[in-house]
Parts: structure tokens; sequence; C-alpha cells
């Protein structure tokens, strides 16, 4: 059957929970391909790991620096082009890449490590008493919005306001909410990049207000973008591979069973499979800046090219069997973190927060049961879930850790 392949560009596709059909599709009869313009700009598309493999490796050929985001045409340019990490290109995306990649060396993440398990230990505590939860929201959004907050060293006091933005940035009802409290995320990170940059401390902003680039300083705008940029990365993305890996396992009773009679010798691969299996960073956008061959197609120069990862991800030409979750899956070499010299950044501390929620998961629950039908969010940029329903009962007694039970 031919699929309509503007469907990838159309949010009801991801709500529905399975692009994967028409992906599929795409690998075996279309895996490089061009779109007209429209709503966006023309673009190609690339679905096979192979093709999306060479473009994030080859950071020569192909550029960050307009933006990595499929964006409307009506929108413009993406303000962070050319002025933070991710949308940049070298010799700047060396040096903040170094300053940024060396604040979240082994060291420093251990030192995060005991705060972020025991805000995992207090968050799912929480989540137990309350009994009747929205993982999404009461889970798998509080973690990584604590970490990001410790990392970028905001005061405790500010911290309910950085939480209440930063809910309304991604939850609230209408654009104009939305944006207002983006706008105020912004403006917050400007008085605090402007202290830390007379009065450093130990943090991330402080390590941005202090990159030195070109002889000068990186005006306090692009500091800010980059904080806001951090603050995006670490906690959407985690937020939805959490939740998308909690729904795997409850689906999958024999996963969540293999878990449980072994979690310490199978939460590494747990987590990695849950990162593939999630793939929430739904595609990267990178411009040609040459003529270029991919997979027989010619790409001009100035062209846009499209990695759908979450397709990549589930290449029968890597993976075997890559429709099956399984969290003994080895070797896992996917592409849900990226790849090259954009590769995530908060790769280990994602990792960590997982496992780390995944473990008092274990540890404090007897009982999990679904409380409603989760549903999808119906973006193209991150794939995932909204709403995840869950009933939970606590251990009877403290159990040692990985006794938990599921039932579907
Ligand atoms: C499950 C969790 C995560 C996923 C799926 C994810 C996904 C990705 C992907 C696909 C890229 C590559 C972008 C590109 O090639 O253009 C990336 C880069 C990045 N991520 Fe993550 N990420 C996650 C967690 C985090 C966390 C926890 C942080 C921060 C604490 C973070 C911060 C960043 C930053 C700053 C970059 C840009 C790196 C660069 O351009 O050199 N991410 N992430």
């Amino acid at each position: 059957m031919r699929h309509d392949i503007s469907r990838l560009v159309d949010g009801a596709t991801y709500r529905s929970g399975n692009p994967f059909a028409l992906w599929r599709w795409m690998r075996e009869n279309a895996p490089v391909v061009w779109h007209e313009p429209g709503v966006f700009p023309g673009f190609w598309s690339l679905t096979r790991f192979a093709e999306v493999k060479e473009v994030l490796r080859d950071a020569e050929t192909f550029s960050s620096s307009s933006g990595i985001l499929l964006r409307p045409l009506a929108q413009g340019v993406d303000p962070g082009s050319d002025r933070t990490l991710a949308l940049s290109d070298a010799p700047r995306h060396t040096v903040l890449r170094g300053a940024i990649a060396g604040w979240f060396a082994p060291r420093n993440l251990r030192l995060l490590t005991d705060s972020l398990n025991s805000a995992a230990h207090s968050i799912v505590r929480d989540a137990v008493r309350a009994s009747r939860i929205d993982f999404v929201t009461e889970v798998a959004a509080k973690l990584p919005l604590e970490v990001v907050c410790a990392f970028l060293g905001i005061p405790d006091e500010d911290r309910p306001s950085i939480v209440e933005w930063s809910t309304d940035a991604f939850c609230a009802g209408t654009a104009e909410e939305r944006s207002i409290a983006h706008l105020q995320i912004l403006d917050y990170f400007g008085d605090l990049a402007e202290r830390r940059r007379s009065r450093p401390g130990e943090d991330l902003v402080s390590v941005l207000a202090g990159v030195r680039f070109e002889n000068a300083y990186l005006p306090l705008e692009e500091v800010v973008l980059n904080c806001d940029n951090l603050l995006v990365g670490g906690t959407e993305n985690v937020r939805l591979a959490m939740s998308g890996g909690m729904l795997a396992l409850l689906e999958r009773p024999g996963q969540w069973a293999l878990l449980r009679e072994d979690f310490e010798g199978a939460v590494d691969t747990a987590v990695e499979e849950i990162l593939r299996w999630t793939s929430s960073a739904t595609h990267i956008l990178r411009r040609a800046r040459r003529d270029v061959v991919l997979g027989g197609q010619r790409i001009r120069r100035g062209d846009l090219v499209v990695c759908w990862l979450t397709s990549a991800n589930r290449d029968p030409a890597q993976f075997t069997d890559p429709d099956v979750f399984d969290v003994r899956r080895t070797p896992n070499r996917h592409l849900a973190l990226g790849a090259g010299p954009h590769y995530c950044v908060g790769t280990r501390l994602a990792k960590l927060e997982i496992a780390a929620v995944l473990r008092e998961f274990f540890a404090q629950v007897d009982q999990v049961l679904p409380d409603g039908e989760p549903e999808h969010l119906d973006s193209i940029v991150v794939n995932g879930l909204r709403r995840l329903p869950l009933r939970l009962t606590a251990s009877a007694v403290s159990r040692p850790r990985g006794m938990a039970g599921v039932r579907g």
C-alpha cells in the first residue's frame, strides 16, 4: 500500500501513537525523498539508520547553524541560530561544547548523584502516597526539572517559579500562555546570568557566563539562549523517555519481570532499550553545505535534510527484531541521543535519571495498574506521552530493590 509522506509533518500522525507503518514504508520504498515546500520549507527526509548516521557524523558537510528543527515558514529563523551550542558549527561549537561538556564530566555528575537519587526517592514516595497519578506530570516531569535547577544553580527560593513557568511553557492551554511563560523563563535567566558573570558560582550558568569566544564574553543574550536550551533539552526528552519506558514495561509483564529479577544486572541495558524504543527526539535537521549524494539522491548545497531518528532506531538493517522491546538487547547502538560532534551532552545524566526512577519504583511500589488510556503528544518535534494515568499500591513492607509487580 502506498503511503502519503506528507503525513510525516502532521501532528495527528504522532497523536495516534503509531507512525511506524509510515516509516517502515518509507525505509523500504523512499528512504531519501524530497518533500515539496508548503507550511514547511522543502526538505529531504531520511528514514534509514545508515543515512541518518552518515549525516549526523559529518558536521563539515551538514550544518546545524541555521536550526536543527523543522519550523513552519511563517515562524522564520530560529532565534538560537548560530548562537547556541546545538545550533552552531565549529569553531563556535567547539568552544561552547568544551565548556558545557566539561561541566558534565563524571566528577561533577557524581556530586549530583546523591541529590538526584534522593529527589527520585521523594517523588516516587509522594506518587505512591497519592496512589492514583498521572505518571507523566507527577513523576517523569518532576525529577528532570529538579535536576536541571540544581545544575543551573537556580536558588531554592526561585525553583517554584521555574517549575510553574516550565510547566506552563510546555503544557498551558493556549499558545499565548505558553509563550508568556517562556518569556518569564528567559527574563529570569537574563537576571541570573548577569549576577553569575559578576559573582560566579560552581554552576553551569556561571560556566556559560564566563565563556569567551573570539576574545570576548558571550553576549548575555546568548548565555540566556543556551540556558534555555539546557532547560528544554534536560527536561522534555527525559520526561518522555521515562514515561514511554514505563508504558513499555507495563504493557510487557515478561520484560517487567526480567528487570525485577535482576534489577542492577539489567538496568543499564534496559535504560538503553528505553532510549531506543522511545526515541523522543523525533527528528533533527541539517543544511547541506555542499552538493552530496545520499542513498542515490543528489542533495544540493543549501538543501535541508531531516533525519527521522525514531525511524532510524527501528531499522531492521541495524537492529534484530527492531519492533520488539527487549530490556536485555545488546548490542544497542541507537541514535536516540544523536551521533557525531553534537551527540547529546546530557547522555549520562539522562541515563542516571531514568535508572533512579525505575529503581525507586521497583523498591517502593508493589503493584502498578493502568488507570485510563495513555494520551500521546501531537508534535512533530518530540514524540511520546502527554498523560499516563496509573494506580499504584505501596509495598506492604520495605522490600529489597526490584520487587514491584505489575498487572496489565
Ligand atoms: C532521554 C533524554 C534525551 C534525549 C532523547 C536527547 C536527545 C538529544 C539529541 C538527539 C541530540 C542531538 C542534537 C543534534 O544532533 O543536533 C541532543 C543534543 C543535546 N542535548 Fe540531549 N537528549 C536528552 C537528554 C538531555 C539532557 C538531560 C540534557 C541536559 C542536561 C541535554 C542537553 C542537550 C544539549 C545541550 C545538546 C546539544 C549538544 C551539541 O549540539 O553539542 N539532553 N540531545
